[in-house]
């Protein structure tokens, strides 16, 4: 027999055992009503007699956190966390977590309270909050170090990293491993805290457990060099360091003090702008699988196998995607060298990481065929175009995959700028044709930026998403128009940086003030790693640009060492070079500019605000759906920082007001339509409305 305690909690009975029974769909976070639920549900088994209680979930998953739509308030008075999890700790009979699915951040913290924790085997668990720039605030920070040790609440704190049972039960954080289901579990769980009463097992508190944290008290080089390990990934985020000091006060002071440090970092990051930038990251990944016009139940291919034309740079990235899920990808090159090039530069890729063991590498491999004949696709669900970026080639590689595919195969290209329209317009069957932009290194990148034709099918818009889900990517769908979102975005960015070095700025000035802004590199870092001879020709250089003059006098790029900035040879450390300033200036003077310093404050705004202005006009054009997933495009793809939300997050922040006044100013002095001031920007600036919600 079932109770109803509150809107999202029941209580049950088995026996001498009472189960609090979570059910608040998708994930059970803790909203109000499950707190409230679980507080007085477990006060309620305990007056009732229950000799036992067990907490465990319905649905998917254990409590995967809490409500991160309630931060920021708004939400109803409830009973608050810790007082639920002071009535788990202090409950005079043994509570018993039974945890599937995942058990992440206040859900794991409520676990923590329990006396003991079993689990599903494939369940998994992890304090993510780092990944929205907090610090778990429900006494995660000093209760995880004491079940696992320093070591081990470092690494997954700092990461977010979910770990498995296995891993849980070999680090002591759980119990007891459970084969089966969620209704395996349950009888497990029961039969533990029947066992628990029969055998008056102790009631242990993880707070009052200090032999582990005990072996790091006072260990300064432990944390030191814990830093010293993570400083590069983690530049310019605030949530690590704030994670790595609540562990350096569980290790050194009592649980209670610890406890007040954990508050106060908490309230910091919480109120602070990087967490809402992260959260509001968080929840547009989200919005951006969601097409408004494309119904829910609209029906999917189904994708069992996959075809990737051309196995260059993206081709063999991509087709690890598919490999990496168990889809089998059949590769064809234009002959068997590129092929074997591409495929040998698939292997060495998979026997490079650390996380593929020797079988397994080859267990992908040999999920991939090679083929230098496109008559092979005839059997793909869908084919991947990733040849050289020429319109005249994509177009008679489409008409050929027209005839050569199923009906009903979806059709992609790679492009990362034509018109999929143009491509479409080609076959006889242009809505079964669709972008698909996988960004380098393929197999890497979380982004895919996918482009709907005019005639793409809700079906193969449909389907588009769902595999990207399926091979873990971030998916955004955006329109055709030139460059889609991201390139389009990046071009007003290039072209201020070149327009910068001739006024004075120089290369290394603009790559580090986008550097200290969070991206990992600017745009001549990033040229200088491409090359800079792409597509350039000896014979028909004219020392026309910037580029041309840097080939012409021999830099390459970092592969020869020498680009916009010099590289040691060894280390291959970048130091900017004054003959490269002072052939841009000879450049400069040649074109009748003169030279001046620039501040980095009109680098900074000369870079940003015109993606910016592009941004809204993608939103004015309906390119993109909604202001956020420009911005996902940019977190995920271009390395845009995530807690800076993204450009249009980015833009409301700094005020759209004092954008538009700077962009009118730019505009007069410089020119360019990239400074033509988009009238939806003003128009928000005027409204007091935002970028980031707007939609299309
Ligand atoms: N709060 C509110 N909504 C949440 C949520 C949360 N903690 N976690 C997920 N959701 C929502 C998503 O927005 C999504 O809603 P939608 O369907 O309307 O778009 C829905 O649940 C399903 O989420 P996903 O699409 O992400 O589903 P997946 O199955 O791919 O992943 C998951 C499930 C692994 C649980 C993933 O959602 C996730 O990682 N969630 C966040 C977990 C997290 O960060 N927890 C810590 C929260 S902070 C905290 O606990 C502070 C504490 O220390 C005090
Ligand atoms: P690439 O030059 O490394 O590879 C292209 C491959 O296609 C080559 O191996 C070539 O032999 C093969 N190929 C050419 N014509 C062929 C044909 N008729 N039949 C079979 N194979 C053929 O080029 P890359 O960089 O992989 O680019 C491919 C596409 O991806 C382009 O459209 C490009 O714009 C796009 N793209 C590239 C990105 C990058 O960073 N390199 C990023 C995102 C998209």
């Amino acid at each position: 027999m079932a109770e109803t305690v509150s809107e999202s909690v029941r209580l049950e009975r088995e026996g001498d055992v009472a189960l609090v029974v979570v059910d608040n769909p998708p994930v059970n976070a803790l909203s109000w009503h499950v707190r409230q639920g679980l507080f007085d549900g477990i006060t309620k088994a305990t007056d009732d007699g229950a000799k036992a209680i067990v907490v465990i979930c319905d649905g998917r998953t254990f409590i995967a956190g809490a409500d991160i739509s309630e931060f920021g308030g708004g939400a109803p008075q409830a009973v608050g966390l810790q007082e639920v999890q002071t009535a788990m700790e202090d409950a005079p009979v043994p509570v018993i977590a039974a945890i599937h699915g995942t058990a992440l951040g206040g859900g794991l913290e409520v676990a923590l309270c329990a006396h003991y924790r079993v689990a599903v085997a494939s369940a998994k668990f992890g304090l993510p909050e780092v990944n929205l720039g907090l610090l778990p605030g429900a006494g995660g920070t000093q209760r995880l170090p004491r079940l696992v040790g320093v070591p081990k609440a470092l690494e997954m704190m700092t990461s977010g990293r979910h770990i498995s049972s296995g891993e849980a039960l070999d680090g002591g954080l759980i119990d007891d491993l459970v084969d089966g289901d969620l209704g395996a579990l349950r009888e497990a769980a029961v039969s533990f805290a029947n066992k628990a009463v029969a055998e008056e097992l102790p009631l242990l508190r993880v707070r009052d457990r200090d032999d582990k944290v005990a072996e790091a008290k006072g260990d300064e080089q432990l944390f030191a060099d814990f830093r010293a390990g993570i400083a590069r990934k983690t530049r310019g985020f605030l949530a690590p360091e704030y994670n790595i000091q609540c562990i350096e006060a569980a290790a050194n002071l009592p649980f209670e003090e610890g406890l007040k440090v954990e508050g106060k970092l908490f309230m910091e990051l919480m109120t602070g702008p990087q967490s809402a930038a992260q959260r509001y990251a968080f929840f547009a990944e989200r919005a951006a699988n969601k097409i408004p016009d494309i119904a829910k139940d609209t029906p999917l291919l189904d994708i069992g196998k996959v075809g990737v034309l051309g196995a260059g740079t993206m081709g063999g990235g991509i087709a690890m995607n598919f490999v990496n899920v168990g889809i089998p990808v059949t590769i064809v090159e234009r002959d068997q060298d590129a092929l074997d090039r591409g495929l040998g530069v698939v292997r060495k890729n998979y026997e490079r990481s650390r996380s593929t063991t020797a079988e397994q590498v080859e267990e992908r491999m040999a999920l991939i065929t090679g083929s230098t004949d496109k008559s092979d696709f005839a059997d793909c669900d869908m084919v991947i175009e990733a040849v050289f970026e020429d319109m005249e080639l994509k177009k008679s590689i489409f008409r050929e995959l027209d005839e050569i595919c199923k009906p009903d195969a979806l059709l992609a290209s790679n492009t990362s700028a034509l018109d999929i329209n143009e491509i479409a317009a080609v076959t006889s069957r242009p809505e079964s044709v669709i972008g698909m932009h996988f960004f380098s290194p393929a197999n890497v990148m979380k982004l895919l930026e996918n482009v709907r034709g005019d005639k793409s099918s809700d079906t193969v818009v449909a389907t588009t998403m769902a595999i990207g889900k399926k091979i873990q990517k971030v998916s955004v769908m955006v329109g055709v128009c030139p460059g889609f979102v991201g390139n389009r975005m990046l071009f007003t960015r290039g072209a201020e940086a070149e327009r910068m070095i001739l006024e004075g700025a120089t290369p290394a000035q603009v790559d580090t003030v986008l550097y200290e802004f969070g991206f990992p590199m600017g745009p001549f870092s990033m040229m200088d790693l491409a090359g800079l001879d792409i597509g350039w020709k000896e014979e028909s250089s004219s020392s026309s640009t910037i580029r041309e003059i840097l080939c012409e006098n021999g830099r390459r790029g970092q592969k020869n060492g020498r680009g916009y900035y010099t590289y040691d040879p060894d280390t291959r450390a970048a130091t900017p070079d004054p003959e490269v300033v002072e052939l841009i200036k000879d450049f400069a003077v040649g074109q009748g500019i003169e030279q001046r310093e620039v501040s980095d404050q009109e680098v900074l705004e000369r870079l940003l605000y015109p993606m910016v202005n592009e941004g809204a006009k993608i939103l004015e054009e309906k390119i993109a759906i909604r202001g956020s997933d420009i911005d996902v495009v940019w977190v995920n793809g271009y390395g845009w920082p995530v807690y800076r939300g993204g450009p249009m997050h980015w833009a409301d922040s700094v005020g759209l007001g004092e954008i538009v006044a700077k962009i009118e100013e730019y505009s007069a002095s410089l020119g360019g339509r990239h400074w033509d001031l988009s009238p939806l920007l003003k128009a928000l600036a005027d409204s007091g409305g935002q970028l980031q919600t707007h939609t299309s």
